[in-house]
């Protein structure tokens, strides 16, 4: 079976061909960073509009790059939530239409499920075996979920406010830099000196595995008033400073969170995924606490951490295989629990 996966839930438009035989065979994406950078973060009709342009031509550039044609193609999978209600229009348009003229099914699928299952498209040797517990970290989610088999998840806690990532890219924006700004925070916190900043680490204090980010980012707004108040002009080395007190501060109480689930669960594998997944010093002490626990972790490739399409014609070609097809309706879901 080989499944055409189309995913344009916020500002990446990413198509994908994945073949139960071969594995993935076409992967395509276009990222609209640059359309949004000027305005310091997605602007909804303008990521409709880019992937109105742009879902067309991937979908035409993955077929070429499998060396298929439209009638090789047996289902189509798209993102039917959650995120931007008109950018998941866009895609489940598309996908509906394309499904009807070539007379296969279509299938809508969650987004959070296309992140959680990603590191399956990794070889073998690193793939995770159900059950395991999942830490979703995206630019729109902060989720720790029990994983028992494909479909069988349970939300264990999740941020009662901002995510990781939009705690990420806010900090990153108050230290001047450009959005999407947490890779770029990263990279900034790797020059930083550990311990002269320290910022909180919320929520780690009491029993449960919610989370809240929302006031690292007014902490390091105060951190950053202090600052320009002694030095003046923030130097390049104080930002970095900042930078580093705060993902140490997520990278921590991320860990926290995770050793209490995997506590609770009496599981003993990790998936981490979404974009932040991406993130070095996260991975690292990651790594660490599992290898303390005795258990391990995994990741998907760097590629497959943020937005892409593979992880939709993945998921998609799981639940065609299965059987299920949604009806003809192009419904999308904003909003959607897991
Ligand atoms: O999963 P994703 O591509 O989109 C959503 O579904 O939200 O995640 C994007 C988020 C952004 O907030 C971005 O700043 C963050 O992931 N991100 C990172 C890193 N790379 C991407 N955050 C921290 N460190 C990184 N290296
Ligand atoms: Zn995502």
């Amino acid at each position: 079976m080989k499944v055409l996966g189309i995913e344009t839930s916020c500002d990446e438009t990413g198509v994908a061909i994945y073949d139960t035989e071969k594995g993935l065979i076409a992967d395509q994406l276009y990222t609209q960073i640059a359309v949004h950078a000027d305005y310091g973060g997605v602007v909804p009709e303008l990521a409709s509009r880019d992937h109105i342009r742009k879902t067309a031509p991937l979908i035409q550039a993955a077929l070429k790059q499998a060396n298929l044609t439209a009638a090789d193609i047996d289902g189509v999978a798209y993102t039917s939530g959650p995120g931007l209600v008109g950018a998941l229009l866009v895609g489940a348009t598309i996908a509906r239409s394309l499904a009807y003229a070539w007379n296969v099914p279509a299938i809508g699928v969650h987004h959070m499920e296309g992140h959680l299952l990603a590191p399956m498209l990794e070889p073998a040797e690193n793939r995770p075996h159900f059950p395991f517990v999942a830490l979703l970290v995206s630019g729109g989610h902060t989720q720790l979920v029990r994983v028992d088999g494909v479909g069988k998840y349970e939300l264990l806690g999740e941020s009662i406010d901002d995510a990781a990532g939009e705690a990420f890219d806010k900090t990153g924006k108050l230290l001047g830099l450009d959005y999407p700004a947490g890779a770029a925070l990263s990279r900034l916190a790797e020059k930083g000196t550990p311990g002269r900043f320290v910022f909180p680490k919320p929520m780690t204090d009491r029993p449960g595995l919610d989370f809240s980010f929302s006031g690292l980012k007014t902490f390091a707004a105060n951190t950053i008033n202090a600052a320009i108040k002694e030095e003046g002009e923030l130097t390049e080395q104080t930002k970095a400073d900042i930078a580093h007190a705060f993902q140490t501060a997520i990278v921590e109480t991320l860990a926290i969170k995770c050793k209490r689930a995997l506590k609770e669960t009496g599981y003993t594998s990790l998936v981490i995924a979404g974009g932040v997944s991406a993130n070095k010093q996260l991975r690292e002490g990651l790594a660490k606490l599992m290898d303390e626990l005795g258990g391990r972790v995994f990741y998907p490739s760097p590629q497959f951490c943020t937005d892409n399409g593979a992880m939709i014609a993945y998921v998609g070609h799981l639940r065609l295989q299965a059987g299920e097809n949604s009806n003809l309706a192009i419904e999308v879901k904003p909003r959607w629990a897991m």
